[in-house]
């Protein structure tokens, strides 16, 4: 049986607003198998970011979590205190957000910041962690890294800024990373090059990684397995090669339909884009979220609830007309 790093079950975040309950996460199941990249694809709004930072912990106190399964490497989150629960995260699951320029203390040297977690953690010495804060710079391709380490944020580059970030999140030996857009704030170049680094390492360290991104070229390069996100649930759950291929729900195939294939779209054309917007997540939702903005939607699409078509091991599709979609 595959190893699970990653093994989620109807998880749900509400937050209290003045407008209402924002339901922005509503029942999604996740899996990643160790090694293995998992795409978190979908739409502004639909929930990505949430369900990424419930599982680093991170969410505000406000913010009310339920799940019937969490488990990270085998251990049971749900049953652990928050003590016990801030340790294993900090030790299995490691997270790099969308903007370096914030996520980076610019008070402080590199050096600084990169050994802090490790000697608080692990108890690293000054020199130990030194010695893996050099590792993981030279890992992520920062030159001269000894030198580096007394540097303060400003004397780098976008591009490295977001390096550094990855070597911060690598420096607690992580078996998860997440990374939530790595790469929107930087230039198209830099971008590929962060996203080849993310490939690397991943090779390398045999990590898991749950990368969000709007970017389904990006998916098609580094993904096994994607999850498509919409209004809070997992649309369609698949194998990256058979998501593109075969796309069994209308919301995946709009967003492919939306993207040029190279070789394939005439240069210049006009794209098809998924008319309407997002639906608002306050209050309850009744039958499909997509079926306003879905051409093939009946009346069956109403109902509740939305029946979950099974398409092979950990392979899904919410959609009561996907046999349509396919044919
Ligand atoms: N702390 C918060 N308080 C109130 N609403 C929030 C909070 N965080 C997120 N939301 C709302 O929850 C919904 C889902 O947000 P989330 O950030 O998870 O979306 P996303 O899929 O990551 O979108 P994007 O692609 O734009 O990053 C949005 O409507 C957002 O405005
Ligand atoms: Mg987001």
């Amino acid at each position: 049986m595959t190893e699970m790093i990653l093994d989620i079950r109807n998880l749900k975040v509400s937050i209290p607003t003045d407008r209402g309950m924002l339901n922005a996460v509503r029942g999604v199941d996740l899996q990643i198998a160790k090694g293995e990249t998992l795409c978190l694809v979908g739409e502004s709004g639909c929930g990505k970011s949430l369900t990424a930072t419930s599982i680093m912990g991170l969410l505000p106190r406000y913010a009310k979590v339920t799940s019937d399964r969490f488990e990270m490497a085998g251990q049971d989150l749900t049953t652990k205190t928050d003590a016990k629960l801030a340790k294993l995260r900090g030790r299995d699951v490691a997270m790099i957000f969308q903007d370096p320029t914030s996520a980076l203390n610019p008070t402080l040297t590199i050096g600084r910041q990169l050994t802090e977690g490790v000697m608080r953690h692990e108890k690293l010495s000054r020199k130990e962690a030194d010695a893996r804060a050099i590792e993981m710079l030279d890992r992520v391709g920062i030159a001269n890294p000894a030198a580096r380490l007394t540097q303060y944020p400003h004397g780098f580059s976008g591009g490295q800024r977001q390096r550094i970030m990855i070597a911060s999140a690598l420096m607690g030996r992580p078996r998860l990373l997440i990374a939530d857009e790595p790469t929107t704030a930087l230039d198209v170049t830099i971008q590929a090059q962060i996203l080849t680094l993310l490939g690397e390492l991943q090779a390398d360290l045999g990590l898991s990684l749950l990368l969000i991104t709007h970017d389904l070229g990006v998916v098609a390069a580094i993904a096994n397995d994607v999850a498509v996100m919409y209004a809070g649930r997992i649309a369609e759950h698949a194998p990256a090669v058979d998501l593109f291929a075969t796309p069994r729900h209308p919301y995946t195939k709009g967003l492919l339909a939306a993207i040029p294939v190279p070789g394939v779209t005439p240069r210049g054309s006009e794209l098809p884009a998924i008319p309407g917007r997002v639906p608002g997540l306050i209050g309850t939702m009744q039958g499909c979220a997509f079926r306003d903005r879905c051409a093939i939607a009946g009346p069956e699409c109403a109902h509740d609830p939305v029946p979950r078509i099974s398409a092979g091991q950990g392979q899904f599709v919410e959609c009561v007309k996907a046999a349509e979609v396919v044919a």
